[in-house]
């Protein structure tokens, strides 16, 4: 059992391995948050609580004439509304008498074994066995509503998912204006906030500072989870780093708009609030019906980072990700985006095809232009019909083409688009999203399908299970490149329209859901103009997300860095393009190039046909390096080694498991004249076991005496006669040291394995 319900205490104990989680129901049928934090046992818990009349504080009218009893100042699991509660709130209604107000009292619970369902959303699963649902039922003390706060734990991995289910158990419609999924009171304690913001091409730059006496909001509010801030934060306390000190996560498992709000209150309690973004969000709550929130993953780390770190890339692995390349290694790809952008014909591609077989690439990769009148970004899209004067004859005569050189064969798709410049705009240009009487926004010269229409996910059906049924296809990239606005849905009423953005979220997922299921063979690209939709809810239908559209290996750096606090590297989308890059202009070694890349799901995005012989040679190694590392960078744990741009260098580690091996990679960022020595110490080893240098690629590395260009006489780390066996301890504790490392991005790679 990982939650007790004391009944004499009406106490609510859920145990994690690591961590508790307390609430109590007072004798108003008040539902209390205890603690949420490090393990402990329950004995004492009064302790935490205690009332004082605190001015300005209002009281309920049951408590009178206590005045110590204020919704303002009880930590609680969940918020009321417009009852005296004035901090952040997870709910806003409007009853069917007009006015605004919730005040809920505990109802009961029920629990069993495994996790709890969500119709129609991505969400957590159970393997068997691990998972156990506890269900909160609170009743608002006039209307019909109903609310039940549903907890589903996973012990073992310290792990606990949250969502809520609204329900109307009574006569009228209730209109919800906030439906978010959690309350969390975090009545003690000093935090900072951890965010991950960004831009189109910079996503997820990591941003901390501490929390201060006022309401922090985090939130997309364009219908996608957005370049701009990422549906997951970590609240530490001002001491923590990767080792050390306590921290919190929370993932919203929802590509749609999404809001968190983190108040400091004027007593020091810190609440935080989390669901879909309510600016463009209403629902009608009709007599007997349900509204089901998408879960957020929360997590407890009492020590720091990086273990919070891994709880969610092993959570995200083992109970998110699904389907055959959940165990299976994917191939590795290269696609023509950057090689040949719309420019191409089938016999280019065969060509790009040719070439890439060769170097050991495993999968050709067709991306945008290959349908309708694709020639530039303002047509076509919509009409997903092969355009015959690209690709002589369709698909299926260039895929065998592809596949007879031993290639498995991929091909990008964006269905949730459509251009005015296409037959299917010509045809239903309703199906777009537009207000009365105002042209819609356009960008990217695309308009967006109301993906919570019938008819219009029919349509994409068709074609795209015709497509993957036609052709012997293995892979999808899904892309999506504009956020949604003119929201406004032609098949809802009036009074409907707040449910537009919601219900072309289910859309998506609906559609996803049934491509998915039927092809479970192909595998699924999550991309949004990058990393504009990366989030755990498009990771259940696709095991991996472009990352970024910014593929300049030093900028991927801190993309990768920033990304890695919440999500693991197999679901990283990241290509070897060439140099100089196209988004900065940048040189950067092709070896660099390859150690960033191999940090994610590893290919390549430049045409073959353009390299020299001496990357050719580099190319086919880098495959066979990340096809023998490929257990420990995709399913080891990741170790961030330094806190990004604080040195000159950037380094990372991934270690088995089982600690049997470890691969080191470095790379220098912006060398520096008279060196500080550059030390590095490994994590996650054997302290006691000892290791092999089994792997070195130290050899590309470059001293100032390689490149001639200096007087003195500098002794790179290649240089040194290394030896080769180490103790664990001694890679742990006392590090690895290296030379002078000179040149422009130099990187390395070691591998260690236990030898002993
Ligand atoms: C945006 C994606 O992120 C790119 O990789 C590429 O697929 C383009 N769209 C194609 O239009």
């Amino acid at each position: 059992m990982s939650f007790t319900y004391d009944q004499t205490q009406k106490l609510f104990t859920i145990e994690t391995k690591n961590s508790s989680y307390l609430m109590q129901v007072d004798k108003y049928r008040i539902l209390h948050h205890i603690y949420y934090g490090r393990k402990i046992k329950s004995d004492g818990y009064e302790n935490l609580i205690f009332f004082y009349d605190r001015s300005c504080a209002g009281n309920p009218d049951e408590v009178y004439p206590d005045r110590t009893i204020s919704l303002n100042t009880i930590p609680q699991e969940f918020t009321t509304f417009g009852v005296g509660d004035f901090r952040v709130h997870s709910i806003e209604v409007t009853n069917p008498d007009g006015s605004f107000g919730a005040d809920f009292r505990y109802a009961g619970y029920k629990s069993f074994e495994g996790a709890a369902e969500l119709p129609g959303l991505p969400h957590a699963y159970d393997n068997g066995g691990e998972a156990e649902t506890l269900i909160i039922t609170l009743k608002d003390k006039v209307t019909p509503l109903t609310v039940d706060l549903v907890f589903v734990i996973y012990a073992e991995k310290d792990m606990i998912t949250r969502h809520v289910v609204y329900r109307n158990e009574g006569k009228g419609t209730l209109k919800l204006g906030r439906a978010f999924s959690l309350c969390l009171d975090l009545p003690y304690g000093k935090w900072d906030l951890l965010h991950f913001h960004g831009k189109h091409a910079k996503e997820r730059q990591p941003e901390r500072r501490p929390l201060s006496h006022a309401i922090e909001t985090l939130e997309s509010g364009r219908g996608t989870s957005s370049h701009q801030e990422n549906p997951f934060f970590i609240l530490c306390d001002h001491a923590a780093n990767e080792d050390y000190g306590e921290a919190y996560g929370f993932m919203l498992i929802y590509s749609g708009g999404f809001k968190a709000e983190i108040e400091v209150d004027q007593f020091d309690s810190t609440r935080v609030v989390m669901g879909i973004q309510d600016d463009l969000f209403s629902w009608n709550l009709e007599e007997g019906g349900e509204f089901h929130t998408p879960e957020v993953i929360l997590s407890y780390s009492k020590d720091g980072l990086t273990r919070l770190s891994h709880n969610y890339h092993d959570f995200i692995h083992e109970n998110v990700i699904r389907g055959r390349y959940k165990t299976e290694r994917k191939p590795v790809l290269i696609n023509n985006w950057e090689g040949t952008y719309f420019d191409f014909d089938d016999q280019k591609i065969v060509e790009i095809a040719e070439e890439a077989a060769k170097l050991g690439v495993e999968m050709m990769v067709l991306d945008d232009g290959w349908f309708g009148e694709r020639n530039s970004d303002n047509a076509g899209l919509g009409d997903w019909f092969v355009n015959e004067k690209k690709l002589k004859g369709g698909l299926k005569p260039m895929i065998d083409r592809i596949k007879a050189l031993g290639l498995k064969f991929g091909i990008w798709i964006e269905p949730e688009m459509v251009n005015e410049d296409s037959d299917l705009y010509r045809k239903h240009p309703d199906w777009a999203f537009a207000m009365p009487g105002r042209k819609p926004t356009r960008c990217r010269n695309q308009l967006v399908l109301d993906m919570g229409r019938e008819d219009v996910r029919a349509y994409l059906y068709e074609c795209l299970s015709n497509m993957l049924r036609e052709n012997p296809i293995d892979y999808i990239k899904w892309d999506m490149n504009r956020s949604l606005s003119d929201l406004y849905s032609r098949v809802l009423p009036a009074d409907r329209q707040g449910e537009t953005a919601h219900r072309y979220v289910l859309g998506l997922y609906d559609l996803m859901d049934k491509l998915t299921s039927e092809f479970p063979d192909v595998l699924f690209e999550g991309c949004s103009g990058g990393g504009g939709r990366f989030d755990a809810g498009i990771m259940y239908y696709s095991p991996q997300i472009w990352l970024s559209d910014d593929t300049d290996a030093i900028q991927r750096l801190q993309i990768q860095y920033g990304s890695s606090f919440g999500y693991p590297v197999s679901t990283m989308g990241a290509h070897v393009s060439a140099s100089p890059n196209h988004q900065t202009g940048r040189h950067c070694p092709i070896h660099t190039r390859a150690v960033v890349a191999m940090s994610g799901t590893f290919g390549y995005e430049l045409d073959p046909r353009k390299l020299s012989e001496n990357d050719k040679a580099m190319i086919r190694s880098q495959i066979e390096t990340f096809k023998k590392y490929y257990d420990v960078i995709q399913r080891g744990d990741y170790y961030r080694l330094t806190e990004f741009g604080k040195t000159y260098y950037e380094a990372w580690q991934y270690a088995a498991k089982d600690a049997s091996e470890a691969l080191l990679n470095l790379v220098v960022t912006n060398p520096e004249p008279n060196q500080t020595p550059l030390n590095i110490r490994l994590k996650g080893l054997d302290p006691d076991a000892i290791y092999e240098l089994e792997y070195d690629a130290r050899e590309y590395l470059k001293s100032l005496d390689d490149l001639e260009i200096n007087e003195f006489s500098v002794d790179s780390g290649k240089k040194e006669a290394a030896p080769k066996r180490y103790s664990g301890s001694m890679l742990m504790y006392g590090g690895f040291t290296f030379g002078w490392i000179a040149g422009d991005y130099p990187a390395l790679q070691m591998h260690f394995v236990k030898v002993g």
